[in-house]
């Protein structure tokens, strides 16, 4: 039997873990056309929510429209992206090859989809900008194309914006300010997503900004202790296979609820021994840690010194106050550097303050410093 368990993103039509009253949210938002902005540390369902969400807005005559902008390079690349991701929507909804279907096509001039046949017998869609324009030129006009698109096409738009806080990274702010003074004329829902969350927050609460206060936010917990071992029996369930209450619950805690966590040793765990007990669940936790070891060591490797001690520093001590007397002496640190490390930690949401003080964001990450280091 295929192993049930997966670590991608989840489609529409996969089982899904609770989310229930998220999905139920987005998608009233979606169809009032209020936008959302939606954070979550990596890997906690974000893009699988959104997906699920855009699928009932679909299903309720919605246009979607879904983007990924991770470390979008340069307005060109931006408009690029978008405008592919608005054909794409648009060819979802209805083919944009079949002559007399192109009623949709007369909102947009800014780029020409072009089609190529794929060796597995379907066609790739891809953009090309008209000739003459160029930088925040195409990204204006294709603004405006999807404002008077949303306004006139008669159906709820809805458009996600994934990893939007990378948008940061292309100027000043020029980009910002753009798409914000085109996006508050448009009657399209925007959801806008990402797990820098210390960046995408400050871009939604922060009064200077282009985007302050013009949206809902919603952050997205661990999932559920009691719903998460349930799905854990049910996947084991639906493949023919059995695995005890007890077995299943400790991979919920062995994760802390963690969606990506749960899956990856569900996967392993089903790999094994055919009715798993506990013993079974802690080798494949190892495993699971094994296997995690290089992006494990890529962030590592990525950090600094003072970076990398603080972050095993707090690893071992959860809610430690970085700049104390006794975290600095006893991770063999000094006052100088230690904030500015502090917040480049917090910028890549690898460590967050919390009720609990800062700690480390990834469960099973901190387990694996703990082990090694
Ligand atoms: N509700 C859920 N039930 C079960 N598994 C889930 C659920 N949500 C997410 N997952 C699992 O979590 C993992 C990450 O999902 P997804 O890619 O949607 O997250 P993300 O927050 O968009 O991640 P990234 O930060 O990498 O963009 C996948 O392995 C997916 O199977
Ligand atoms: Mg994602």
């Amino acid at each position: 039997m295929k192993n049930p368990f997966r670590i991608t993103t989840l489609r529409p039509d996969d089982p899904f873990c609770d989310r229930e009253r998220e999905l139920e949210t987005l998608v009233r938002h979606g169809l009032n056309g209020a936008s959302v902005t939606l954070f979550s540390p990596r890997r906690y369902g974000k893009t699988s929510l959104i997906l699920r969400a855009q699928s009932r807005i679909a299903g309720q005559g919605g246009y979607i429209i879904y983007a990924d902008l991770y470390r979008v390079m340069s307005v060109e690349d931006l408009a690029g992206r978008l405008a592919k991701a608005v054909y794409e929507g648009l060819n979802r909804h209805e083919p944009l090859l079949e002559k007399g279907k192109r009623m949709v096509m007369r909102f947009f001039q800014t780029y020409r989809p072009t089609f190529t046949p794929t060796p597995d017998g379907g066609v790739q869609l891809d953009v090309r900008p008209v000739a003459g324009l160029s930088g925040y030129d195409l990204l204006e006009n294709l603004l405006a194309e999807v404002g008077r698109f949303s306004e006139e096409c008669g159906r709820p738009v809805h458009i996600a914006l994934d990893e939007f806080q990378d948008i940061v990274a292309i100027d000043k702010g020029r980009t910002e300010a753009l798409l914000r003074g085109q996006m508050q004329t448009h009657r399209a829902a925007y959801l806008f997503a990402g797990s820098r969350r210390r960046i995408l927050r400050a871009m939604f609460a922060d009064d200077g900004r282009p985007f302050y206060n013009s949206s809902f936010s919603m952050e997205l917990p661990p999932l559920p202790h009691d719903a998460l071992t349930a799905y854990v029996r049910d996947r084991f369930a639906d493949a023919g296979r059995r695995i005890s209450e007890q077995s299943a619950a400790r991979v919920s805690e062995l994760v802390e609820q963690y969606p990506y966590y749960a899956q990856m040793l569900g996967y392993f765990l089903f790999d094994g021994p055919p009715s798993p007990d506990l013993e079974d669940v802690g080798r494949a936790f190892n495993l699971m840690l094994d296997n995690e070891r290089y992006a494990y060591q890529g962030i590592i490797d990525g950090l600094t010194s003072v970076q990398q001690a603080l972050l095993i520093g707090l690893a071992r001590e959860p809610g430690a106050k970085p700049t104390s007397k006794a975290f600095l002496s006893a991770n063999g640190l000094t006052a100088g550097g230690v904030q500015k490390a502090v917040n480049l930690l917090r910028n890549q949401d690898y460590v967050a303050e919390t009720d609990k003080g800062l700690i480390l964001v990834d469960p099973v990450f901190r387990e694996w410093l703990l082990r090694f280091f």
